[in-house]
């Protein structure tokens, strides 16, 4: 195995540690968490009681096969945790995600959780946001308008392409991949986002992550907020 996926495998399986007993949780999408996934479909085979949210039709599908019983989000009130990966970490543990284009429905199930932990490899870790280009969600109807506005905050966008045909995510969207020439104020940033017609969602997640666990080839760490 390469040494970064060996670093995402460690991280993975760490964090079903915080996974107990008849907890709900939230399940994340990405590479990473696919590790968490492998390690909690064992502890269920083992008698671990869990149901868990998707957070993906990607999630939803590798759950089914592992055997991890599920429930939708309109399901529950609160989730006790989530388990998710990122594609940027910064020192403040604020989060750029999106970058598998589930950013919305991973900001959801977030929000409705009691703690949230970061699953990823120590390549993710940044001084600064920005490095990723920042994924936004944005309604199919009157793109090229919308595409103009944000063009207008001093980015450089890309329309998320999958086989040359706009990738349309699991809710029926596009996404705008945003680079900015680093991202000082994510709260501005994200807020500048959101007041635009035909923006949907922002892969900021701000003050979101509880806990991060990077994964190295031969070790992890616990970063805390
Ligand atoms: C999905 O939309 C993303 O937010 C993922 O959580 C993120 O891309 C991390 O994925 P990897 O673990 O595959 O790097």
């Amino acid at each position: 195995m390469k040494p970064e996926e060996l670093s995402k495998k460690l991280a993975g399986e760490k964090a079903v540690d915080y996974i107990e007993q008849d907890m709900l949780i939230g399940l994340g999408t990405g590479s990473t968490v696919f590790w968490t996934m492998q390690k909690l479909a064992e502890r269920v085979k083992e008698g671990l009681r869990i149901q868990a949210v998707p957070t993906s039709t990607a999630t939803e599908e590798l759950a089914r096969k592992l055997g991890i019983p599920l429930l939708t989000l309109e399901d529950v009130k609160e989730l006790d945790l989530v388990i998710d990966g990122a594609d940027e970490i910064s020192a403040e543990l604020d989060l750029i995600k999106g970058g598998g284009g589930a950013l919305l429905r991973e900001k959801l199930v977030a929000l409705a959780s009691k703690k949230r932990i970061i699953v990823a490899d120590s390549g993710k870790l940044t001084e600064e946001l920005g490095g990723f280009p920042l994924p936004i969600e944005i309604v199919r109807f009157g793109w090229e308008q919308t595409f103009s506005r944000v063009l207008q905050l001093g980015c450089q966008i890309t329309l998320r392409e999958a086989e040359n045909t706009p990738f349309i995510t699991d809710n029926g969207n596009y996404i705008l991949d945003c680079k900015f020439d680093g991202i000082t104020d994510p709260v501005g940033v994200h807020q500048q986002l959101k007041l635009l017609p035909g923006v949907i969602e922002t892969g900021l997640f701000v003050q979101l992550a509880d806990v991060v666990v990077v994964g190295f080839p031969d070790r992890f760490e616990l970063l805390e907020r």
